[in-house]
């Protein structure tokens, strides 16, 4: 694992955009593994931002994001379809056919599960992963206790996610109490793993995930057993973290220049 501390959301989203433009440049056909919620728009913004100065290409990219509410229909401004054409899809030359979600509005989710999976495999598997965590550790929406031999599943949201996604919502009331999302198998096969976080209610889930005991209740903890893991915080999201961390090299970034080096 490699932790990168920079010192704010903005840099934060520059630094993981940094570092989908290498996967892109290396592999333009690259498979990329998205997220929605407020932590990724920073990135978002700055690949935008990218293609429009630089020409970065999407054309050949395919994404796979990693859920959506059950009983939400693309079109509806609160659903993670809606987010993504409007914050990212829309604003590049990515191609419509390319970008994909599971789908929340069908009967059957289990096979819709095992379809999202398949096809997934079928683009050659993901590349490189875009990973939020939640302030209970969930990553996607698997939530504390996760099975984490789990693919694409039904799952219930946990109050705390509920309480926290309300924010886009009106009231807690009308945030859906079910999503569909990737697994924890499905993440883990991802070839890297991009984790983003910010903010001091984050601090506690980050610690969790890259140095406490790897264990179902903090699902982003099962992160330490992946081979190829960056994690790029802000300094707030960073505040729990100790000094060093065995077998972890951490980079201080101050205004995007490397300042110091732990490992
Ligand atoms: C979103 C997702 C969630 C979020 C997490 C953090 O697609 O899968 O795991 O990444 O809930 O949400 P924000 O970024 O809004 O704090």
């Amino acid at each position: 694992m490699r932790i990168i501390i920079t010192d704010s959301y903005r840099q934060m989203g520059r630094e993981a955009a940094n570092m989908v433009a290498g996967q892109l440049y290396l592999k333009p056909d690259s498979v990329l593994g998205l997220a929605t919620g407020s932590t990724p728009l920073p990135m978002y913004r700055r690949l935008i931002a990218l293609h429009r100065s630089l020409g970065l290409d999407f054309s050949e990219v395919t994404t796979f994001n990693f859920d959506e509410y059950v009983g939400m229909a693309p079109d509806n401004p609160q659903s993670y379809h809606y987010f993504m054409n409007e914050n990212f899809f829309r604003k590049v030359n990515i191609q419509p056919d390319h970008t994909h979600l599971p789908d929340g509005m069908v009967k059957d989710l289990e096979a819709e599960g095992h379809r999202y999976d398949a096809l997934i495999q079928q683009n050659g598997g993901i590349d490189l992963q875009v990973l939020g965590i939640g302030q209970n550790a969930h990553i996607g929406f698997n939530e504390p206790d996760v099975k984490f031999e789990a693919r694409t599943h039904c799952v219930a949201l946990d109050e705390e996610t509920i309480r926290a996604n309300s924010r886009f919502f009106e009231s807690p009331d009308e945030v859906p109490r079910d999503a569909i999302s990737m697994g924890i198998k499905t993440i883990m096969m991802a070839r890297r793993i991009l984790l983003l976080a910010n903010g001091t209610s984050k601090a506690e889930a980050v610690r969790k995930a890259v140095c406490s005991s790897v264990r179902p209740e903090a699902p982003a903890s099962i992160l330490q057993l992946h081979r190829d893991v960056t994690v790029i915080l802000d300094r707030a999201a960073a505040s729990h973290l100790p000094t060093h961390i065995e077998g972890t090299k951490i980079i201080h970034k101050n205004n995007g220049k490397n300042t110091t080096f732990s490992s």
